[in-house]
């Protein structure tokens, strides 16, 4: 096992009526500003109960942060921050929202261009950001407990992340109850976001950490079998609940303690998004498949321990198996009615694969995947694997 340090700073509160407790989790006197997306709040009877657990308080709001939060837009709330001198942000949404208060916590006590924060990027320390709560409405990505935090900006095509230790949420509020009124289509893309996190702490080589490659595991198998309940049938508290907490496990930082992780799928799956719009998860979906097949000589031995332990496969021989598992993988995706080709979803795909090597080579992302020997030649061959 690799040496590590772990520090998870969020607390969470989960379960039903749990969004009650703003009231005393949000410190007494602070000035807060609510943040939300497109409305869905407004409709499934969410921003009520949130700003009934703040009557009382000094409370300012900004919608309009939608998927894939937009630069641009959220300058707007960094104007109203400043002007009333905000002192608490609340994130009311799924991981757009989320990630939008994270940069504009970090960007709220920085003093030069704000994009510099995604840029260079800038990791913020502890008690360098404003303090923010999240109460989630969309499980998915972990942001609620975690650090990171993905940027677009359209006017330049790109789509930018940051993360540091200060850009963990005070606390987290998640009350499986939010699903109810979740679409299918996003239902599909949580799991598949979940999945695809597990899967880029695990998908590397054999490790003596065996109880996180475990950790993995279950949070795969444990998708796996909530994913059908969750699509197929009528709301059940239950399902949506082990649906919540495998989306904020699958990347609270556990699993990828102590072992190599790769994460060139959600590297390249972010240009996909930043050039066509197509939904995060689904860009991870297209390159999955093809990264693994591309690498399949690197990551044989832990495909085939994959397809052992979370799909029983044991029949074939070490190579059967592997090559089993990324069909098993992909089967999964469109089991969730997800389409896993670029042209699925886009009929001007060609050229993308130079783009995005183009596009690596000037960030000088030359070297990435958990031993950073993916060049950007090859990431142009998995973008053109994955047409
Ligand atoms: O905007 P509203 O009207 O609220 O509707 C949203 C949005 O259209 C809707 N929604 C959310 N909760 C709902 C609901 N509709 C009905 N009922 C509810 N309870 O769902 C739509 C998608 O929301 P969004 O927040 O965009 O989805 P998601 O949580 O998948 O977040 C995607 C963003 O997170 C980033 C992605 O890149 C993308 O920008 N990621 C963040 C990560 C992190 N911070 O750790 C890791 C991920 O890998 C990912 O990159
Ligand atoms: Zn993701």
């Amino acid at each position: 096992m690799l040496n590590f340090e772990f520090k998870n700073p969020t607390k969470i509160i989960f379960g039903q009526g749990e969004i009650a407790k703003l009231s005393t989790e949000i410190p007494k006197g602070a000035k807060i500003l609510v943040l939300y997306g497109g409305g869905s709040i407004k409709s499934n009877g969410i921003y009520d109960e949130v700003m009934n657990a703040l009557s009382g308080r000094q409370v300012y709001e900004y919608g309009g942060i939608l998927a894939n939060p937009e630069y641009e837009v959220l300058l707007g709330a960094l104007e109203i921050i400043k002007d009333k001198e905000i002192s608490f942000l609340l994130a009311v949404g799924g991981g757009s929202v989320i990630d939008g208060t994270k940069f504009l916590a970090a960007a709220a006590k920085y003093d030069g261009t704000p994009w510099d924060i995604l840029s260079k990027p800038i990791r913020t320390l502890e008690g360098e950001a404003l303090p923010f709560g999240t109460v989630l409405t969309l499980p998915a990505t972990g942001s609620e407990m975690n650090s990171g935090y993905v940027i677009s900006r359209r006017k330049t095509n790109e789509k930018r992340s940051s993360s540091g230790p200060g850009s963990f949420p005070v606390f987290s509020i998640l009350d499986p109850n939010v699903v109810k009124s979740i679409p299918q289509r996003q239902l599909a893309n949580g799991i598949a976001d979940a999945y695809t996190h597990a899967l880029e702490q695990y998908m590397t080589v054999i490790s003596d950490a065996d109880l996180q490659d475990r950790f993995a595991e279950s949070v795969l198998i444990s998708l796996q079998n909530t994913a059908p309940k969750l699509l197929q049938q009528d709301f059940d508290y239950h399902t949506a609940a082990n649906y919540m907490w495998c989306c904020t496990m699958a990347l609270n930082g556990l699993l990828q303690k102590g072992v190599v992780t790769d994460w060139a799928v959600h590297a390249i799956g972010h240009e996909l998004t930043a050039y066509f719009g197509i939904d995060h998860a689904r860009t991870l979906a297209i390159i999955a498949p093809s990264h693994y097949h591309y690498n399949f000589e690197y990551k044989k031995e832990k495909l085939a321990q994959y397809a052992e332990r979370v799909w029983n496969i044991t029949e074939g021989s070490l190579e059967d198996k592997a090559k089993l598992a990324i069909e098993k993988m992909e089967a999964f995706f469109h089991s969730l009615g997800i389409k896993t080709k670029l042209s699925d979803y886009t009929k001007d795909y060609k050229g993308t694969a130079e783009r995005i090597e183009q596009a690596f080579i000037d960030r000088e992302w030359l070297g990435i995947g958990e031993f950073k020997r993916i060049t950007p030649q090859d990431v142009k061959k998995i973008v053109e694997m994955s047409y």
